[in-house]
């Protein structure tokens, strides 16, 4: 197994949701974290619990669909923070409407948060993951991006997108050490799922973002030969 003690983490969108619980995980496990989002309360508040965990943690305002502003970030944090081992690609946007009936500008804003916002952050930190011949680089998609519904086209469209990038650099990079994993899980009770009337309120009927946190833990504690030349999907909680 992987020891990830003292290596040093972006989690985007970390200040709520999936990625909060990822970056609370990932400190539990001595893991030093940078968390990113557009809202400077809520980032400001969950570095808080992440230093009270007794690693060092920071945090930069940015939007990932947004190339200039991410590179400032980026450079902003291997300023203040340090450079990175491991990237997790988390933050993202749903909304859910028919083709005909969704936005263009909500269409277009779907694609450039999940497809652009990862890309422009994986673009940002890979090349120092290249430097140190070594890395983790994990994205977020759904089960969307397995599968469409009648009302997803746009997510559908983005979480795709995401597969087919996460798989491509995969291949790209393992040459120099660097794993690259998709998750795709199904419903997670969160902001993002409350707002789409995903979830009941019952706790028991849908994974928590705790539970998906843990898979995020046990993927990078996985032995890294092992899982530089197999598959980088998993698929959690199936609809
Ligand atoms: N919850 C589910 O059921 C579920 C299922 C499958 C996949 N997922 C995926 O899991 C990821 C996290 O979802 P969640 O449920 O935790 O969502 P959430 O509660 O809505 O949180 C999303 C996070 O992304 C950040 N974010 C969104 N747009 C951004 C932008 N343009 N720039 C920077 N940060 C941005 C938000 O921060 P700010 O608002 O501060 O910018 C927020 O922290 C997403 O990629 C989602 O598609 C979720």
């Amino acid at each position: 197994m992987e020891n990830i003690a003292g290596k040093k983490a972006l989690v985007t969108g970390g200040a709520r949701g999936l990625g909060k619980a990822t970056a609370i995980a990932l400190a539990k496990e001595g893991v030093h974290v940078a968390i990113t989002g557009r809202r400077e309360e809520q980032l400001k508040l969950t570095v808080k619990e992440l230093q009270d965990l007794g690693v060092t943690a920071t945090y930069a305002v940015f939007d990932i669909s947004d190339l200039t502003s991410v590179q400032q970030g980026i450079e902003q944090l291997n300023h203040s923070f340090g450079k990175f081992d491991i990237v997790i690609n988390n933050a993202g946007i749903a909304s859910f409407g028919s083709l005909l009936d969704m936005d263009a500008d909500m269409w277009t804003s779907i694609i450039q948060t999940n497809v652009l916002g990862s890309y422009y952050v994986t673009k940002a930190i890979l090349p120092q993951l290249i430097e140190k011949n070594e890395g983790d680089i994990i994205f977020v998609s759904s089960t969307a991006g397995l599968n469409g519904a009648a009302t997803t086209s746009a997510y559908s469209a983005s979480k795709f997108a995401v597969i087919g990038m996460a798989d491509s650099l995969m291949r790209e990079v393992r040459k120099h050490n660097i794993r690259v994993c998709t998750l795709m899980p199904s419903t997670i009770a969160s902001d993002m799922s409350k707002e789409l009337g995903l979830t009941d309120g019952n706790p028991e009927s849908v994974l928590q973002p705790e539970d998906f946190a843990e898979l995020i833990i046990a993927n990078l504690k996985l032995p890294r030969r092992a899982m530089l030349k197999s598959a980088s999907l998993w698929s959690t909680n199936p609809s």
